[in-house]
């Protein structure tokens, strides 16, 4: 290994910010970019400065000069390139939702389990700042013991690129469950400390998506909405309310909701800039409210870490078993939603080699 990480990054749409980020690492080089759309392959080598450019998988897997590799394409493409990758000896950071579903998923880590590269999703919401801030307010204790928790990102009117991959489920896997849920599920489920999940209750539907499909002649077999309730092995659970379309609120919301024995946590977005964050506790009798002005600085992006990881030998935040569980629940919650009423998850050991096989036990 070099002492610098030679990267490639596949797919350009979201990928051009996964080079920006690696340009802006210590010890790594974006070696490599590619794209099926030669011309944007083209632009962001340019860019970035970034030395080879393919249009072609099989090619850049053969020619590029590279240590580890990005893969930031359609969910349908995760598991096939991960998989390719690792057998070329490519370390691997794999853009959410791993894959298509959870036995995807399980043949994936399989892999990594075998050759002991390194995996990572691109779980980027847990580099930010106030989640950084967030999950050390938890873990040193200062909300007790967190045992309910409520998560959402809502939008009014807000489906990726209508009538492409995102609303097909043969692509994609799923609509904002697995587009947005799986960022405030993996964020939640990390923050109230990687509990497993044992039994989810939900709901998808897609009422406005489909009759503006039929409205439009464009293709959506998806969710626009999907809620869902998650109870954990520890006893805590998580409320999960995730859409593209909902005749709600007008403004784009993401918001998490902690509640422990001592405190309480609050962190409302709209519209990706007005944010309102609250810590509440008891104090002397009273209920008090605290307000963050400002969070300490994180020094690592997603990239970075992924880099140092492979650097130093480490497990990654955001590992494959993380991988894995998310996916597990997401399998969980379209399962529970389609046959109506709760589902238990089978309980698999992701210390131990496994079996590939259905995530959620038979109804
Ligand atoms: N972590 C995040 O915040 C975040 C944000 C957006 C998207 N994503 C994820 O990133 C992935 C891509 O999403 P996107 O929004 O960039 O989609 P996109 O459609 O904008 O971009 C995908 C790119 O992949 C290219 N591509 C498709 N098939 C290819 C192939 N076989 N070989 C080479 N290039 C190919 C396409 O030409 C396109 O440029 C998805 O898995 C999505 O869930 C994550």
């Amino acid at each position: 290994m070099h002492k610098q990480v030679r990267v490639g990054v596949v797919g350009l749409g979201m990928g051009r910010l996964h080079v920006h980020y690696y340009s802006n690492a210590a010890r790594a080089k974006v070696q490599a970019v590619c794209d099926q759309d030669i011309d944007l392959a083209g632009n962001v080598a340019k860019e970035f400065s970034v030395p080879q450019i393919f249009s072609d998988f099989d090619e850049f897997l053969d020619k590029a000069e590279i240590d580890a590799v990005s893969l930031v394409v359609p969910n349908y493409l995760h598991k096939p390139m991960t998989l390719a990758c690792l057998e070329r000896g490519l370390h691997v950071m794999c853009e959410k939702p791993m894959a298509m579903d959870a036995v995807e998923a399980l043949e994936m880590r399989e892999k990594v389990r075998k050759t002991g590269l390194k995996f990572m999703i691109h779980f980027n919401q847990r580099f930010r700042a106030e989640h950084q801030f967030f999950k050390d307010l938890i873990e040193s204790g200062k909300l007790g013991e967190v045992y309910y928790a409520s998560a959402g990102w809502r939008r009014m009117r807000g489906m990726p690129r209508f009538g492409g991959w995102f609303g097909q489920k043969k692509m994609s896997g799923g609509g904002p469950l697995i587009d947005l849920g799986v960022h405030m599920l993996d964020l939640s489920r990390w923050l109230m400390g990687s509990p497993k999940a044992v039994t989810v209750s939900a709901s998808t539907y897609a009422h406005i998506g489909q009759s503006l499909a039929r409205a439009e002649k464009k293709t959506f077999d998806v969710e626009d909405l999907a809620s869902a309730l998650i109870r954990f092995d520890n006893g805590s659970s998580l409320v999960l309310e995730v859409s593209w379309a909902l005749n709600f609120e007008e403004r784009e919301k993401v918001y998490l909701e902690f509640s422990g024995t001592k405190g309480g946590l609050s962190n409302v977005t709209y519209d990706y800039k007005d944010t309102t964050t609250c810590i509440f506790r008891e104090e002397n009798g009273a209920m008090v409210k605290t307000v963050p002005l400002k969070y300490p600085q994180t020094f690592e992006t997603a990239q970075q870490h992924f880099v140092n990881c492979i650097l130093n030998d480490v497990e990654p935040s955001a590992d494959v078993n993380d991988g894995v569980e998310i996916m597990r629940i997401l399998d969980a919650i379209y399962e529970s939603a389609r046959i109506g009423r709760e589902v238990e998850l089978r309980q698999v050991d992701l210390s131990a080699p496994l079996p590939v096989g259905p995530a959620v036990a038979a109804a």
